[in-house]
């Protein structure tokens, strides 16, 4: 099988490396990928938005499974790009990348087909504000309704800081933005991705992402300073309880609505008093999350992957490793705001089958690692415990430095506190 994943971050090393595994690196390639995807398959040089020259590209490299990891090419339609070719796609098409790509529309599907959620309504241009905010007087979140990279939500503790978020957020994206509001949910958030061909579903591990830049979740927003790998907080009724009400429901609505869907679906959770609530679908694998879920995967992620193309999704077992998996991110100094880049990178460590290390913003230049974005690097340890996990994965950052680094020392904590 000849593979190619599309993107440039720690995602999409993850997703190249285990295929180089399973079919060999030359049967690989990452368009346009990073200093590490070089060391497991080969970089081409396309942008992931230029689908005219990937439909190309894979036609003369006579690509067999197309794995897109970033949301922008999907939403745009990368995947309806290739009927009747030899290439498959795993990724959806636009139709259903809907699901990610408006808030609005995600919404009205969740509560069209009963998947469990918080109430909500859209804002338009004529919406009485102040009336509408009234329905959520224990806070309300103000979403962008559409692609905004991680920073098109506000949450509020009120209905009048929900007014002065609606006021910057048309700031920002104009006043003729569709927004919406939704219900503010507390409790425990959870990670839970699945891969399918749109009528079976194969769930892996749940996980958790650690979005807050400093330690305790404090500080701004990012696209994610770490992960972990199984939540043992998560009960299996908790887990049969996410199944019934949200996953099943999902899968349900696909085919109701008739949308074809062959590709990762993420599962943005709150797990609440009330039980477990969606907040978002991604239709696509998560970042940082992929790089502790995939070298969980015992079996085949190419297989695996190939299988939801075939659409014998049903005839997949899915097994994970044993064990915990903990993924540190190294990101540049003036992350998330203004990155600093073009910094050496210095990595004395060993090579460790428990110690992995994922590139994210990083290019050789003349010979040496340099910076090149905002998330430098993800360093995985596994252990049978999670304190073994977390213990190896700090262990292996304390071998590599660039001027400015930051990272949470907390990451894998999260799982002994109640929220
Ligand atoms: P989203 O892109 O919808 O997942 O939102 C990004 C982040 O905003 C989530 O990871 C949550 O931390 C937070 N968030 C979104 N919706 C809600 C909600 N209804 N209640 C509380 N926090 C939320
Ligand atoms: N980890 C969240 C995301 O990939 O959007």
């Amino acid at each position: 099988m000849r593979v190619a994943v599309v993107g440039a971050g720690g995602r999409e090393h993850a997703l190249a490396w285990k295929c180089a595994q399973e079919v060999g690196p030359d049967n690989v390639y990452v368009v346009p990928g990073n200093a590490g995807t070089e060391s497991v398959g080969r970089n081409v040089s396309i942008a992931p938005s230029d689908s005219d020259s990937l439909v190309q590209f894979a036609d003369q490299q006579a690509i067999d499974l197309l794995i897109v990891g970033p949301e922008g090419p999907l939403a745009a339609g990368l995947a309806d790009r290739f009927p009747g070719k030899r290439t498959k796609v795993f990724g959806p098409g636009a139709a259903a990348a809907r699901l990610e790509s408006s808030k609005a529309w995600a919404k009205s599907f969740m509560h069209r087909h009963g998947v469990a959620t918080g109430r909500s309504s859209v804002i338009e241009a004529g919406t009485d504000v102040p009336v509408c905010l009234r329905e959520y007087p224990d806070g309300v979140v103000i979403k962008y309704d559409g692609l905004a990279a991680g920073k098109g939500v506000i949450v509020c503790d009120s209905a009048e800081a929900g007014l002065a978020a609606v006021a910057r957020a048309r700031a920002a994206w104009g006043a003729a933005a569709h927004l919406v509001a939704e219900e503010r949910l507390f409790g425990d958030e959870v990670s839970l991705i699945g891969v399918t061909d749109g009528r079976s579903i194969r769930l892996l591990h749940p996980a958790q992402d650690h979005k807050q830049l400093h330690d305790g979740d404090q500080g701004p927003n990012t696209g994610g300073m770490g992960a972990y790998c199984p939540v043992p907080r998560l009960t299996a009724a908790a887990l049969s309880s996410i199944e019934r009400t949200i996953v099943a429901p999902t899968m349900d609505g696909l085919q109701r609505d008739g949308l074809a869907y062959c590709g990762a679906l993420y599962f943005g959770l709150m797990i609440t008093d009330d039980g477990p609530r969606l907040l978002e679908y991604n239709v696509r694998f998560g970042d940082p999350e992929t790089q502790v879920l995939v070298p969980a995967l015992a079996d085949s992620l190419s297989d695996l992957l190939w299988s939801c193309c075939c659409h014998t999704a049903h005839e997949q077992v899915v097994s994970m490793r044993p064990g915990f998996f903990v993924d540190v991110v190294l990101a540049s100094a003036g992350y998330p705001d203004a990155p600093v880049t073009g910094v050496p990178v210095i990595d004395a460590g060993p090579d460790q089958p428990d110690a992995l290390v994922f590139h994210a913003g990083v290019v050789r230049s003349g010979g040496h690692l340099m910076t090149a974005g905002g998330r430098v690097l993800n360093v995985v340890g596994h252990g049978v415990t999670l304190d073994a996990a977390i213990a190896r994965a700090y262990a292996r950052c304390s071998h590599i430095c660039f001027e400015g680094m930051q990272f949470r020392r907390d990451i894998g904590r999260r799982a002994w506190v109640t929220a």
